[in-house]
This record gives C-alpha cells, sequence and structure tokens, in this order.
C-alpha cells in the first residue's frame, strides 16, 4: 500500500467518523397527527390556531402542507420537545420554510430553539430561549431575519442588518453556527450574512478600552494654524460702515421750521472693508491631534465557546401576527450544513419554480376573469345605448305615420268640401 492511498484511507474514516445527526425533522406529511406531535401553551387562553394546509398556491398539493396561522391579530405559542442535545464542538444548523402567502403586513415568522428545561405548556414571550431566528416584518420600517442568541442570560441581537423576503412565496431560511465561533446566514441556500459571533454581537466587553489613566498633557498644542504675530490692523482701515448719501440734495421747498433740520439718507460706504482680520500661518508648536492611548480592557475575557449550549431539547413558534396566514414548514435541526443544503434543495427547492407557476397561473386567470367581467359590462352599455336608440327611432316613425295620417285626413276633409262645393 502507498503512502498516498493510506492517506485516503485516513481520511475516508475521518470523514466517516464525522456523522451527520438529525436532532429533529418535520414535514408534516402524516395529516393531521402532527397534533399529538406538537403543544400549544395555555399560558394565555386565547392563542391563535395553527391549521394544516399548503395554502391557495404550492408546488405540490401534499409536501408544501404545513403549519398555517389562521387568526388574524392574535399570539400563536407551539411548540415541539425532541431529545435533548448539545452542540458542543459541532456545527449547529437550524433550517425551515416561511410562506407568507397572505401579504404579511405585520407578523414573525421566526422560531426560537429553547433549553430542554422549558415547560411546553407554559411557553410565552418572555421564556428562556437559546436561539431566536428568522423574518420579521413590521410595515415598510422593519423587514428582517433575526439572529439572537442568549448569552450568560442575556438576550443579544445581531449588529448586522440581514433582509427578509416580503413576497408572498415560500422561502428557505438556515443558520449555522460553527464552533469555530462563525456563523452562516442563508436564505434560499444562497449566503446573505456571514462572519465571527464575537464581532457581529456584542456579547462580551470590548477588548481595548482607553487608558484610564492617561490624560491629554497640558500644554499639548493641537491648533494646526494660529494668527500671525506680525500682522498689524492698517491704520486706515477701519472706516464706518454706513455714511450719509453724497449726492443727496436738501429739496428746494424744505422748510426748516415745518419739517425739521434736513439730513441726507444714509448708504453704504464703499470703503468699508469690514472687520480686520490677522492672517493666519502654520502653528510652529503643532502636534498633532493627541490621541488617546488604550489598554486591554481588564473586563475581557476571551471565549472560545461562545457559540455553545449546553441543552437543546425545544422548538417554539412564539409569534404574534396581525394578518394571518404564514404558512411554517420543512424543519431541520442539524449538525450538517452539507445535508441541510441537500434537504433544502429536495423540499423548497423541489417545489418552489410549480409553487410560482400556480401562483402566477392563478394571477393570470383572475386577469383574464377581470377583463371578460369588464367587457361583458361595455357590451351590455352599449347594448343599453342601442335599445334607447332603436326606441327614439320608432317613437319618431310613430311620429311621422301620425303626421301622415293627419294630412290624409286633411286631404280627405278637402276632398270632402269641394265634394260639396261642387254639389
Ligand atoms: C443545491 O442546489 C443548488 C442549485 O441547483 C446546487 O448548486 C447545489 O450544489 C445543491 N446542493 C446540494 C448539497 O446538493
Amino acid at each position: 500500500m502507498t503512502a498516498l492511498s493510506l492517506l485516503f484511507m485516513a481520511v475516508s474514516i475521518a470523514l466517516i467518523t464525522a456523522e451527520s445527526s438529525v436532532y429533529f425533522r418535520e414535514q408534516f406529511e402524516d395529516g393531521d397527527t402532527w397534533r399529538s406531535r406538537w403543544v400549544e401553551s395555555k399560558h394565555k387562553s386565547d392563542y391563535g390556531k395553527f391549521v394544516l394546509s399548503a395554502g391557495k398556491f404550492y408546488g405540490d398539493a401534499e409536501k408544501d402542507k404545513g403549519l398555517q396561522t389562521s387568526q388574524d391579530a392574535h399570539f400563536y405559542a407551539l411548540s415541539y420537545r425532541f431529545a435533548d442535545f448539545n452542540n458542543k464542538d459541532q456545527p449547529l444548523v437550524i433550517q425551515f420554510t416561511v410562506k407568507h402567502e397572505q401579504s404579511i403586513d405585520c407578523g414573525g415568522g421566526y422560531i426560537k430553539l429553547f433549553p430542554s428545561d422549558l415547560k411546553q405548556e407554559d411557553m410565552h414571550g418572555d421564556s428562556t430561549y437559546n436561539i431566536m431566528f428568522g423574518p420579521d416584518i413590521c410595515g415598510p420600517g422593519t423587514k428582517k431575519v433575526h439572529v439572537i442568541f442568549n448569552y450568560k442570560g442575556k438576550n443579544h441581537l445581531i449588529n448586522k442588518d440581514i433582509r427578509c423576503k416580503d413576497d408572498e412565496y415560500t422561502h428557505l431560511y438556515t443558520l449555522i453556527v460553527n464552533p469555530d465561533n462563525t456563523y452562516e446566514v442563508k436564505i434560499d441556500n444562497k449566503k446573505v450574512e456571514s462572519g465571527s459571533l464575537e464581532e457581529d454581537w456584542d456579547f462580551l466587553p470590548p477588548k481595548k478600552i482607553k487608558d484610564p489613566e492617561a490624560k491629554k498633557p497640558e500644554d499639548w498644542d493641537e491648533r494646526e494654524k494660529i494668527d500671525d504675530p506680525d500682522d498689524k490692523k492698517p491704520e486706515d482701515w477701519d472706516k464706518p460702515e454706513n455714511i450719509p448719501d453724497p449726492d443727496a440734495k436738501k429739496p428746494d421747498d424744505w422748510d426748516d421750521e415745518m419739517d425739521g433740520e434736513w439730513e441726507p439718507p444714509m448708504v453704504t460706504n464703499p470703503e468699508y472693508k469690514g472687520e480686520w482680520k490677522p492672517r493666519q500661518i502654520d502653528n510652529p508648536a503643532y502636534k498633532g491631534k493627541w490621541v488617546h492611548p488604550e489598554i486591554d480592557n481588564p473586563e475581557y475575557t476571551a471565549d472560545n465557546e461562545i457559540y455553545k449550549y449546553d441543552s437543546i431539547g425545544v422548538i417554539g413558534l412564539d409569534l404574534w401576527q396581525v394578518k394571518s396566514g404564514t404558512i411554517f414548514d420543512n424543519f431541520l435541526i442539524t449538525n450538517d450544513p452539507k445535508l441541510a443544503e441537500e434537504v433544502g434543495n429536495e423540499t423548497w427547492g423541489a417545489t418552489k419554480d410549480a409553487e410560482k407557476k400556480m401562483k402566477e397561473g392563478q394571477e393570470e386567470e383572475e386577469r383574464k376573469k377581470h377583463e371578460e367581467e369588464e367587457s361583458t359590462r361595455k357590451e351590455e352599455a352599449k347594448d343599453e345605448e342601442e335599445e334607447d336608440k332603436e326606441e327614439e327611432e320608432e317613437e319618431e316613425e310613430e311620429e311621422e305615420e301620425e303626421e301622415e295620417e293627419e294630412e290624409e285626413e286633411e286631404e280627405e276633409e278637402e276632398t270632402d268640401s269641394k265634394l260639396k262645393d261642387e254639389l
């Protein structure tokens, strides 16, 4: 055996040992039995109901069935428990699809991942979670993907702005958290954001702080330019801003006794030069801007395990929706990003085009129906007009006939009288 083939063997064994685990997968393909797996919280008595539905349009009537919010202006609180695990030294991948087919105005489309000590019957908005991830829309101002991590008891929002999809189609959301404290967010199997946990969240205090001992020296000169000490104000500089108009003349009919003493009107002095300012020169004592020296922050302690959660055991949909109709489907939690991508391709990827086609078909039909209605309406209006016209014509004809009859009668009368005359 060559050294190279030995190496190949070692590599393939390493690949095999790094087995992928699926902690949770839910695609709602067994009818109403999901109700026995998912638990509705009783923390409030009026949570909105989820129903199983593929929606108004879909790529596959069965496969695209998911949990749909069915009541407007309601809170929703539903969760699922799986075998507790931790993500130590492993990637953590959370993936699911969201379809806002109602063209959502305001509502959450995210999931929460809880430690296994969560009491599902009492799950509510303030229940402690590990991770919150997914789209959130409210008006034109909020259209973002939340990535919130609980770190040492406190929730931290991502410092970056990740825009979510706001159309009516199904979209695939994926969060990957790696044991090297990096992360990646994907939408529709395409990376939209990635980086380091430490840099993109404020989990830890800053590494460096301004040295509290350091002070700017009193004689530190930060003035780049100074007045030229040799520059003097010229003696003839100062002139009044306004002077009596030299061209003005006392009117001939001016009566000092009646009108008072005559004074010429004031005009702007052409010789006025404004305030004098000395010339500016480079400051020979200039030392540059003082920079506050930094020191290592004594409060900072590096943490190589920011990514790590000791207990992950429940996934929950804890949401508020104004206009309901959102469908959640294709949940997957695994340690294998490649597997998640494959599953994404096989689920969302396999039905998205057909879904689009069906929606476009419906829109086309809708358009045609509208057009037909419109043209029927116009034709009916035209028919009425024609009927009106015909009636008018008929009336005219009748009138004419009447006139003719009258004329005939007159003629008859005339003949009658002629006859009489002749007689
Ligand atoms: C998923 O689909 C995309 C687009 O067809 C492809 O480029 C990618 O390789 C697929 N990924 C996997 C893991 O099969």
